[in-house]
């Protein structure tokens, strides 16, 4: 990787305990050779066994970062959108991303969304009233958008009985809903989908695929851990890297999806902390 031509930036949540948000995004650019910049939207005072505080950086500051990194540093192509809060804070960096171009589809500008909802020990790291500008402002401007099961469940409106048999045509029916939002393309992450047995799948999405059996499955082995707090984040920054270094969005999901398991198999029997640990993201530096 070129680290200073393949710029990265977050704008996400800090998590103090280093294992989430733009902490995990930055070691994961960092790891894999990327130079990642990051735009803070909320302080959340958490670690592995939950979420203590948040606190939502004033809308005027969150601008400022934008403007600072904008107005300064030259092709500032792919973007990582992790816990965006509130409603007021998608507004703001919905325009201010609009005002840099990243609407242009054909353009090579590439925001990955991955829409941070509920931390791993469920607390709540969004706002009810957010949801609806996330899918009319965040998610129409988006390459590539990462949602988990919930998350998913949550944005498509997708209505699951309690005795309904979870399988490939309920996400795939997810998906598309998702997709008709106005996003390029959509991966369905798999860590908490369990009808695939002993393995964690995450399924892509994109327009032109037209029933279940098209959609492009990702597979590894389901690590047997409880360390995996920041799964999501990691998998989100890492394929951001990949884009930025020039993979099409399939095996930018391949290659970063290898980084998340790598980084799981790394600390799988580590402890940082008394709940869910982080993942090893620097297990290929020496
Ligand atoms: N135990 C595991 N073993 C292997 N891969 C896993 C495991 N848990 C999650 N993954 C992978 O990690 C990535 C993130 O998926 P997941 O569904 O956990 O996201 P998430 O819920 O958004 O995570 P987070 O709670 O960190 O926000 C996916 O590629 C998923 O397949
Ligand atoms: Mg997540």
């Amino acid at each position: 990787m070129n680290y200073f031509k393949q710029k990265v930036l977050t704008i996400a949540g800090s998590d103090c305990s280093g294992g989430a948000g733009i902490q995990a995004d930055l070691k994961t650019y960092t790891a894999l050779g990327c130079y990642g910049m990051s735009v803070i939207t909320a302080i959340t005072a958490q670690n592995t066994t939950g979420v203590f505080d948040v606190m939502a950086v004033p809308l005027s500051t969150i601008e400022s970062q934008l403007h600072a990194i904008f107005s300064d540093i030259s092709n500032v192509n792919i973007i990582k959108i992790g816990m965006i809060y509130d409603k007021d804070i998608i507004n703001l960096v919905s325009d201010i991303l609009n005002q840099n171009e990243f609407f242009d589809k054909k353009s090579n500008k590439k925001i990955v969304l991955d829409p941070v909802m509920i931390a791993k020990s469920g607390s709540s790291l969004f706002k009810d009233d957010a949801l609806n500008s996330l899918k009319t402002q965040l998610i129409p401007m988006s390459f590539l958008v990462t949602p988990n099961f919930d998350e998913a469940i949550a944005i498509s409106e997708y209505s699951i009985s309690s005795n309904e048999k979870i399988d490939e045509n309920i996400i795939f029916q997810m998906g598309k809903k998702i997709l008709s939002l106005g996003c390029e393309n959509v991966l369905m992450k798999g860590g908490h989908i369990f009808f695939n047995e002993g393995d964690c799948v995450d399924y892509l999405i994109n327009n032109n695929m037209n029933s279940p059996s098209d959609m492009i499955s990702f597979r590894s082995k389901r690590i047997d851990t409880q360390n995996t707090h920041g799964t999501g984040c990691t998998l989100s920054s890492a394929i951001a890297s990949f884009l930025a270094a020039g993979y099409d969005v399939s095996h930018a999901i391949e290659k970063g999806k290898e980084f998340v398991t790598n980084g799981l198999i790394n600390a799988q029997y580590e402890s940082i902390g008394q709940g869910h640990g982080p993942l090893n993201h620097c297990f290929g530096l020496k």
